[in-house]
């Protein structure tokens, strides 16, 4: 995982790594790191565990700010080998101290070429995959006979895995090399000045001249100019530079505490932004998937491929697509499609969702079904980000830059899109009349009731002040609220570090009723449709058993009031947009159960916003 910047230029580093190295924290942040070049090549090397802002201070405390030259790699690191300590983290350098290198990825033949190594008396300081890298460049640059980019080439060629990598030498000052395979990479031109990024965001505010590396390229960098390579062979390759017509804005938290309560609370804007545009009168407008659409009608199969959240919004976007146009879905785990024998065709539509467009094992999964023919759709939040460029075509989320580890507004955003893809489809296929197309898009893009919801905040937030110290949780939904469940529970799991499991709610009698005895919470999803029934049968069986119960719903009826400890009811709805509400009230009560317990919200142990290694 990792992100990783780099600058080239006449300035000075420090600022453009710092502030780029706060952009690219939600790739990972266990510890962080710089190393800046002279032209005399003095290396300086700074580099701590904990998050970007520790990094900072202790630079700042040490005067590196202001002794950084025109030259710097930096790195913020979720660890994949080895713990997140100060040794372990990046930039590392080789033992002679001449190379020095950040890297995103996972080396997976480490130890063979560790070995190997050693046998040659190299000492190791980290436990980590990227020293064995910068070890095996300083093996070959030091035995004399290769120069500094024959030696990274002939290093990466022995190397199986992923990785991005940026590298310095301190006899070659006046160069820098960049890298990739299978981890993204990017290049931004200035005229006499370069930047490197493992997205655009560190980047795209300084130039719009990006070249996005491809598969197996390096990017060798002077001082006035560069060439694009092949990693395999030493050829130059055309640079293909495109003009990304795009800025990021300062994002803040306002008057929140944390990133993740303002990103709930901009729901009330984020549904309908994704929405405004795509919809007139009884039609939806998705002109991102124009080119294609002759193809996505007539597919005879779609999979949904994703993670986490992102995969979950799959399982609501299968339930309305079949609901709604009869075409069968399949949703896989992007890390299962990847592997598995999946019997996609070009007769399938294959839409990968993902807020990041990085996610890893999404993007393998993308690029495996473009290999098997299928038409491709990317539904991501992060314009210019990889799966949004591997994919034929696509529909942006539009809810803005998201910081909050814990996916809130991406995940509604996503369910909207499905939801105007589905009625799209079951329009063009006839399976719908206008009418009815007409009152589901009013719905879709009706926010009073999100506003209503987050008026409600304090009660919920009573309500989860009762449960904080519960230490395991069931959520149940039915149909379309099963995934609202797993979504529930994944919130509260990720930031207040309390177990949790999503069921659907009749399935709980196999098996998970076992764990139910007068200390479990178990929170039910609970719509006025035709389960109605037979969840109150369930909420029964669980009552019977003493274990707490909260409902979520949309029903004033009386036997709720009864079997609840705990009733939010949220105002009526459709099926569908019942769901977007059920979310939010579960976002809040997870939200206020971590900040009860005192927890960093926003970023969460163990966790990255963004999964780039697989
Ligand atoms: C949970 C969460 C993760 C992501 C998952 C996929 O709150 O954020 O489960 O949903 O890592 O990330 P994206 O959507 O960026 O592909």
């Amino acid at each position: 995982m990792c992100g990783i910047v780099a600058y080239k230029g006449k300035k000075n580093c420090y600022p453009i790594l710092i502030n780029g190295l706060k952009k690219l924290e939600y790739r990972g942040y266990d510890s962080a790191g710089i190393a800046c070049i002279s032209g005399k090549g003095n290396i300086t090397i700074s580099k701590r565990s904990g998050k970007v802002k520790q990094l900072e201070e202790t630079l700042k405390k040490n005067n590196v700010h202001k002794k950084c030259t025109g030259t710097g790699i930096a790195h913020t690191r979720w660890a994949t080998h080895g713990r997140p300590n100060q040794v372990n983290s990046h930039p590392h350098n080789d033992q002679s101290g001449s190379i020095v290198l950040v890297h995103n990825g996972i080396i997976e033949n480490y130890d063979p070429i560790k070995k190997f190594l050693k046998s040659k008396n190299i000492k190791f300081k980290s436990e980590t995959d990227t020293e064995v890298l910068v070890q095996l460049i300083g093996y070959f640059y030091n035995k004399g006979k290769l120069t500094f980019e024959q030696s990274v080439r002939a290093a990466l060629q022995r190397v199986d895995g992923a990785y991005a990598i940026v590298v310095l030498n301190k006899n070659e000052p006046d160069k820098m090399i960049a890298a990739r395979k299978g981890s993204p990479l990017v290049l931004g031109i200035n005229e006499e000045e370069f930047f490197v990024g493992s997205d655009i965001s560190p980047i795209i505010n300084y130039t719009q001249q990006i070249i996005y590396l491809e598969e197996s390229q390096m990017a060798i960098i002077g001082e006035k100019d560069y060439e694009i390579k092949s990693i395999e062979k030493d050829i130059s390759l055309p640079k293909v530079v495109e003009k990304i017509d795009y800025k990021i804005d300062d994002y803040d938290k306002g008057k929140f505490k944390f990133f993740m309560h303002k990103e709930i609370h901009e729901q009330v804007d984020t549904i309908s932004n994704t929405i405004i545009g795509r919809t007139k009168g009884h039609n939806v407008l998705l002109n991102g998937l124009m080119e294609y659409w002759s193809q996505i009608e007539s597919a005879s199969k779609i999979y949904i491929t994703a993670c986490g959240t992102s995969w979950h919004a799959g399982l609501i976007g299968k339930n309305l697509i079949e609901r709604f146009s009869e075409v069968p879905v399949h949703v896989e785990y992007a890390s299962e499609f990847r592997y598995n024998k999946i019997l996609v065709d070009n007769d399938s539509v294959v839409i990968a969702i993902s807020q990041s467009g990085e996610t890893a094992d999404t993007l393998a999964a993308i690029k495996k079904a473009n290999d098997y023919g299928a038409i491709t759709i990317g539904i991501c939040n992060v314009p210019g980000s990889s799966i949004s460029r591997e994919t034929d075509c696509g529909v942006f989320t539009r809810c803005g830059h998201e910081v909050g580890v814990a996916s809130t507004k991406a995940f509604t955003a996503q369910i909207s899109i499905l939801y105007l893809f589905a009625l799209k489809l079951a329009y063009v296929k006839k399976q719908i009349s206008k009418s009815a197309m007409k009152a589901h898009l009013d719905f879709a893009s009706s926010v009073t009731k999100v506003k209503s919801i987050l008026r409600k905040e304090n009660y919920i937030k009573k309500i989860a002040s009762k449960y904080k110290n519960a230490s395991d949780f069931l959520y149940l939904g039915r149909g379309l609220n099963f995934p609202v469940a797993l979504e529930g529970a994944l919130k509260l799991k990720e930031i207040s570090y309390i177990h949790a499991e999503g069921y659907p709610a009749a399935e709980m009698k196999h098996g998970p009723i076992a764990l139910v005895d007068k200390n479990m919470p178990n929170v039910f999803i609970v719509p006025k449709d035709k389960t109605y029934d037979k969840i109150i049968s369930n909420i029964e069986e669980i009552k019977s058993r003493k274990g707490k119960i909260i409902i979520i719903t949309d029903s004033k009826e009386k036997v709720l009031k009864d079997l609840a400890n705990d009733l939010i009811v949220v105002p009526k709805t459709n099926h569908y947009m019942f769901c977007i509400l059920a979310t939010i009230v579960l976002q809040l009560f997870a939200y206020y159960i971590a900040v009860g317990k005192k927890l960093n919200v926003d970023q969460p142990r163990n966790l990255a916003k963004s999964v780039t290694v697989e």
